[in-house]
């Protein structure tokens, strides 16, 4: 098949996606060993929420295909997607398809949340969440035992997640790992580019991120005192 680059995604969209993968990989490595890692499970933790907040403002002030308005549709695209990709053909996007899309918000929301319910844990030993002191010892011992089971659904999201990218990849035979790395499609040549998509430069990303994680920390660090 003839293709050509065609650009997708912008870079603070892809280190986003990778920074999240590697972050939840290495958080949970740290809250499995235990012991002195679990200060970098927290450490991760905050990374690792930070960069959530950080992808729903760039949803809004990021470029064209990284905007919740540009890939959120309504249920009947997501049939008419469904419908599409069970026929023949390749199954490119100018963004994410209308049912990968929700997935995107279903993962984003439970990273969100197993980051929050995270502030508020504790292994009643010796490790506990920078805000686990602001709400009663029951309350915390929920939002532990929370915070383990939404760790159980993320995994299974996730999963679901990489089996719907490998079903485009060998039975679709669209590469949509090669464009979140590299930000460019192999477009078809016989299906008509998008054209007139915006991208914000990657500096505007990096100083955004900056600012959310300069801010996470700030209000964790002033909530903690009282
Ligand atoms: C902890 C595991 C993972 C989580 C939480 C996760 C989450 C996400 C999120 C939130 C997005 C949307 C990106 C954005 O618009 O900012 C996304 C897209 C994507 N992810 Fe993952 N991801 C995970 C693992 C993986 C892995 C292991 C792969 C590769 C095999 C992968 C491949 C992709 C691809 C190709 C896209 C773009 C899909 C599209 O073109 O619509 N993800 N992922
Ligand atoms: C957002 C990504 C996060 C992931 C994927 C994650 C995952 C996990 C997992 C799997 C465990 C259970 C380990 C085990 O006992 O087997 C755990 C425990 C724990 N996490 Fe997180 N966590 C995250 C964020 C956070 C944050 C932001 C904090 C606090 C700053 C935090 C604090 C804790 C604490 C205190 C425990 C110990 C609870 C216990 O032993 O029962 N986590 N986390």
């Amino acid at each position: 098949m003839q293709t050509t680059p065609v650009r997708l995604w912008d870079l603070p969209t892809r280190l986003f996606h990778w920074a999240l993968v590697v972050g939840i990989s290495f958080s949970w490595f740290c809250a499995e060993t235990g012991g002195n890692w679990m200060v970098w499970h927290e450490r991760s933790g905050i990374f690792i929420l930070s960069l959530v907040l950080f992808r729903l403002v760039w949803g809004f002030i990021g470029s064209d295909t990284a905007r919740f308005s540009q890939f959120l549709t309504s249920p009947a695209h997501v049939v008419q997607h469904w419908r599409d990709i069970r026929g023949q053909g390749t199954a490119f996007h100018a963004g994410h398809n209308p049912l990968g899309a929700w997935m995107v918000v279903a993962l984003l929301a439970m990273v969100l949340f197993q980051g929050s319910t995270g502030l508020f844990a504790t292994d009643d030993i010796a490790t506990e969440g920078p805000l686990a002191g602001l709400v009663s010892g029951k309350t915390a011992e929920l939002l532990t035992s929370v915070h383990h089971l939404t760790f159980n659904l993320l995994l299974l999201l996730a999963t679901v997640h990489v089996a719907a990218v490998m079903f485009y990849r060998f039975i679709k035979r669209t590469n949509l790992i090669k464009a979140m790395v590299l930000g460019k499609a192999d477009w078809p040549a016989s299906q008509a580019q998008p054209s007139g998509l915006r991208f914000k430069p990657a500096w505007l990303g990096l100083v955004v991120f900056g600012c959310v994680y300069a801010l996470v920390w700030f209000i964790i660090k002033v909530l903690a005192t009282f």
